[in-house]
């Protein structure tokens, strides 16, 4: 393939990427945009397979790693459950770290191209920085991984004086970035390459290590954003104007989508990187999943007295949230919806953006169920309507409903923006027991005298409500 063919399918790639984000910004333009992203992509990897920089001696080399690496690829996609696609999205981005690192060694031992004078500077400079958050994201993506899935605590280790220590090591980053520079041979460099590497990857491990549970939402946004910087670097170090515009978009939404998620949680963006974030000022939060100390009655409720508080209500609004999505109720929650709307009760849905434990984690499985998208409303759009509403169902959900974010400044939760379910006429908490969730804090919500609590599987349970609907 020539140069400027190579150069056409590129520029065709990256309007594809684009049109790709502005379609996934929508649910119902979404599955175009995830079409154009993945013809994007093929178009991509051909146009430099089979480009002019590639020697055909090397094609067979770069087939077989395309074999193996596309069939793990389809295997974990085969696999993975809904609510393990945040450990897998946090595996790939140490992934994409591990590359940028690869390449920015790759490209400093390679002596082929011979760079001179300024030239030379700004080659190892992009080498420099491209390892720097190649190494970040790599260790602080695996930490993530392993605290998303539980191998970690959520618990934020706080080391004493743990901002001077990562003061301490941007100063021995930014030395070693001048010795690299100055070093007059590849050996010379070798060193404070390798030891800003280190440091880099220590930082990465201290940084989320730092964060709490609650927050790690951010921290999966973040390291998003960290991964398309480190992609753009690479694109740098290997002269690849493709990966350079793709790592900037993947960086920049990255870093809009933390933004939006510090919004929603109402956290202050440099905090969260700094640490210590979700550990709570005073309240020490249960592990995720513990029952907390009871805080007072709860009052039970069944499957056929859930269903007759449906049917009389006029105004419905279903809350749902991670439970839903591990009890894969979300059909079910439809049928429910379907039925209700058929006697004439108004059902509407309240999403919380951090939600489920990925961000539109609800959107997709309403939207894989055919739950209409314009009774599907976010938190800002529903919060007045509670005090209006007849009974507010929460499915599965736990943290996004819980007062003390508003009530209790001790709270580890304090600050965050919930959904206002307790100020509907009833509220009913479908869960399986008095466990917390994620941030594990306990929920006064339970113990308020309107709400009522159905306690089963909601797959199960919503399927009970539906038969008592329909009876
Ligand atoms: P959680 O606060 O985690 O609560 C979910 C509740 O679902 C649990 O208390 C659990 O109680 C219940 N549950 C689990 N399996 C169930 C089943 N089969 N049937 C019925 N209930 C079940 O979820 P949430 O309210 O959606 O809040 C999300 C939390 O995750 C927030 O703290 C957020 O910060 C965090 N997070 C979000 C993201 C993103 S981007 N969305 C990413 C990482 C973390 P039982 O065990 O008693 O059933």
């Amino acid at each position: 393939m020539s140069q400027s063919l190579a150069t056409v399918a590129y520029l065709g790639a990256a309007i594809l990427f684009i049109l790709s984000l502005g379609g996934l910004s929508n649910p119902e333009t979404s599955r175009r945009g995830n079409l154009f992203g993945m013809v994007g992509m093929a178009l991509a990897v051909l146009a430099t397979v089979f480009g002019p920089r590639v020697s055909p001696a090397g094609i067979p080399w770069i087939i077989a790693a395309l074999v193996v690496g596309g069939s793990i690829g389809l295997y974990a996609a085969k696999v993975v459950k809904m609510t393990q696609m945040p450990e897998l999205v946090a595996l790939m981005h140490s992934l994409v770290g591990l590359a940028a690192c690869l390449v920015g060694f790759a490209s400093y031992v390679d002596t082929s191209i011979q760079y001179q004078g300024v030239e030379k500077v700004i080659h190892e400079v992009e080498i420099y920085i491209g390892i720097l958050i190649g190494a970040v994201t790599f260790s602080g993506s695996l930490i993530a991984f392993g605290k998303l899935n539980g191998k970690i605590g959520g618990k934020p280790l706080l080391l004493p004086a743990r901002h001077w220590l990562n003061l301490a090591g941007l100063l021995i980053v930014i030395w070693f970035g001048r010795e690299f520079i100055q070093a007059k041979t590849v050996a010379e460099g070798m060193t404070p390459l390798i030891v800003m590497t280190v440091i880099a990857l220590l930082f990465g491990v201290h940084m989320v290590m730092a964060i709490g549970g609650a927050d790690m939402p951010v921290v999966v946004s973040m390291l998003n954003s960290y991964s398309g910087w480190a992609a753009a670097a690479t694109g740098f170090m290997l002269s690849n104007d493709l990966l350079i515009v793709t790592g900037a978009l993947v960086g920049s939404s990255g870093a809009i989508l933390s933004y939006i998620m510090c919004n929603a949680m109402n956290r202050n963006f440099i905090s969260v990187i700094a640490g210590g974030f979700g550990s709570g000022g005073g309240a020490t939060p249960a592990k995720s999943g513990e029952a907390a100390q009871p805080q007072g009655e709860v009052v039970p409720v069944n499957a056929a007295d859930t269903a007759e508080l449906l049917r009389e209500a006029k105004s419905v609004i279903i809350v749902p949230g991670y439970g839903m999505a591990v009890a894969q109720a979300q059909h079910t929650v439809y049928e429910i919806t379907k039925t209700l709307r058929e006697k004439g009760v108004k059902v509407r849905f309240a999403i919380h953006p951090v939600a489920g434990r990925m961000p539109g984690h609800m959107n997709v499985l309403l939207a894989e169920a055919k739950v209409p998208y314009d009774i599907v409303m976010e938190m800002d759009e529903m919060n007045e309507d509670f005090p209006d509403t007849d009974v507010a169902m929460v499915i599965g959900a736990n943290d996004i409903v819980n007062p003390a974010a508003q009530d209790d400044p001790a709270s580890p939760i304090a600050g965050m923006p919930v959904l206002e379910v307790w100020k509907a006429k009833t509220s009913i908490v479908m869960k399986r027991s008095m466990a917390s969730g994620y941030a594990g804090v306990d929920n006064p919500l339970f113990y308020k005298e309107n709400n009522r609590m159905l306690f089963g599987d909601a797959k199960k349970m919503l399927d009970e409500v539906l038969g008592a609907l329909k009876a």
